[in-house]
C-alpha cells in the first residue's frame, strides 16, 4: 500500500505563526531561518513551510520507519535533499541529538503534530483499528522493540488495564473490559483488533453497542497512548525543546484529545510562569487554542478535535 496523503491539520495557521517569526527576523535578511518539524508523517508541514517561508531550512524527525521511506522519497523527488534533514528518531531524543550537534545555532519554530496519521488508521497490518482485524501492534516504530498492545494486553495484571483504560481512554467500563480480558487470556491471549473488539462489544450493555461511537474506541486510544507512551514523551518534550528556539522563535503544539491539550496547557503556563527553570523567558500566544477553521472541518473531519497552543521565547 502507498503512503497515503495525509491532509494537514491548521496547516495555515503554523504557517502564519512561523511568519510572525520571519518579520522578527527581518532586520536580517541574510539570516537562513530554521525550523524542526518533529512530527514529519506525510511531510505536509514541512513542505508548506519550505514553500511560504522564504530562505528557511527543516530538520524533520518521525519514528515511524515507513514515514522516513516515504520521506526520503519525497525528499528526493522534490530535490529537496539540501533543505530537510529527515532523522528516524522519537522526538523525545531530538534536543540532545541537537545539543551534540556543534553547528546548531537554534531554531525559530518547532512544530509538534501530535497523534497518528491517517496512514496509521487506514494499513491494516499496523493494527491501529478496529475497522479490519489484524494483529494487535500499535507502535509507531514497529521496530523499536517496546510491547506491542498486544503483549499490554497479555502481560499488563488486572489493574493496570483498569487505569490504563482509565486514564487514557476515559473509558467507563474500565473494570469490566479488564477483567473479561483476564479471564479470556487464560485460555487464549489476544491477538487481533477483532479479538479485542468482539470482547468489548460484549462487555457493553446491548442498548450502548450500536451508539455514534464504536465500543472500542476509548480502549483503543487507550492501548495506543500507553504502547507509544505517548503523554510521557510529550512532557519530556516539553520541558526540553523550549531552549532550543532562538529569541521571537515559537514552539507550536497540535493535540487531538483533552488528555494532551491538557498537558501542553498546564507545561506552557508553568514555563512562562518560571515555576520550570529553563533557560530563557517565554510567552504563551494562546490564552484560548487556536481551532481549524469552518473550510478546514467541512474538508476534513480528522481536525474536529485539533487544538493549536503556542508558546514564544522572549529572550
Ligand atoms: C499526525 S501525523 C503528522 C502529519 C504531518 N504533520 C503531515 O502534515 O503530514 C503524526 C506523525 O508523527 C509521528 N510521531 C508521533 N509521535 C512521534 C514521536 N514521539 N516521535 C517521532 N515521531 C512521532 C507519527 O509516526 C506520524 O507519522
Amino acid at each position: 500500500m502507498e503512503y497515503k496523503e495525509h491532509y494537514s491539520v491548521l496547516k495555515n495557521e503554523c504557517i502564519f505563526q512561523f511568519r510572525e517569526v520571519q518579520k522578527f527576523q527581518s532586520e536580517n535578511e541574510q539570516m537562513e531561518l530554521l525550523f524542526a518539524d518533529l512530527t514529519f508523517g506525510a511531510g505536509g508541514h514541512s513542505f508548506a513551510i519550505l514553500e511560504e517561508i522564504e530562505n528557511s531550512k527543516v530538520y524533520a524527525t518521525d519514528q515511524d520507519p515507513e514515514a522516513i521511506e516515504n520521506g526520503t522519497k519525497q525528499i528526493e523527488a522534490r530535490q529537496l535533499q539540501s533543505k530537510i534533514d529527515l532523522l528516524h528518531i522519537n522526538f523525545e531524543e531530538f534536543a540532545h541529538k541537537m545539543s551534540t550537534n556543534l553547528s546548531f545555532e537554534g531554531l525559530d519554530g518547532i512544530l509538534i503534530d501530535l497523534g497518528v496519521s491517517s496512514h496509521h488508521f487506514d494499513k491494516p497490518d499496523r493494527g491501529f483499528s478496529y475497522r479490519f482485524d489484524a494483529p494487535l501492534d500499535m507502535r509507531m516504530n514497529p521496530n523499536s522493540g517496546d510491547p506491542s498492545a498486544a503483549d499490554l494486553l497479555r502481560d499488563l495484571s488486572e489493574e493496570e488495564l483498569i487505569k490504563v483504560f482509565q486514564d487514557y481512554g476515559e473509558e467507563k467500563l474500565s473494570t469490566r473490559i479488564a477483567e473479561k480480558i483476564c479471564e479470556q487470556r487464560k485460555t487464549a491471549p489476544i491477538k487481533t483488533t477483532g479479538e479485542l473488539e468482539n470482547l468489548i462489544f460484549h462487555c457493553y450493555p446491548k442498548k450502548w453497542r450500536h451508539g455514534k461511537t464504536n465500543p472500542s474506541t476509548r480502549v483503543c486510544q487507550a492501548l495506543r497512548i500507553a504502547v507509544n507512551r505517548e503523554l510521557d514523551v510529550l512532557t519530556r518534550a516539553l520541558c526540553e525543546l523550549p531552549p532550543l528556539l532562538r529569541p521571537g522563535g515559537r514552539l507550536c503544539i497540535i493535540s487531538f484529545h483533552s488528555l494532551e491539550d491538557r498537558l501542553v496547557k498546564h507545561y506552557f503556563r508553568r514555563i512562562a510562569r518560571k515555576e520550570i527553570e529553563l533557560t530563557g523567558e517565554y510567552k504563551v500566544l494562546t490564552k484560548k487554542p487556536i481551532l481549524p477553521s469552518a473550510k478546514e472541518l467541512e474538508e476534513n473531519n480528522r481536525s474536529r478535535s485539533a487544538k493549536l497552543r503556542v508558546l514564544q521565547r522572549l529572550s
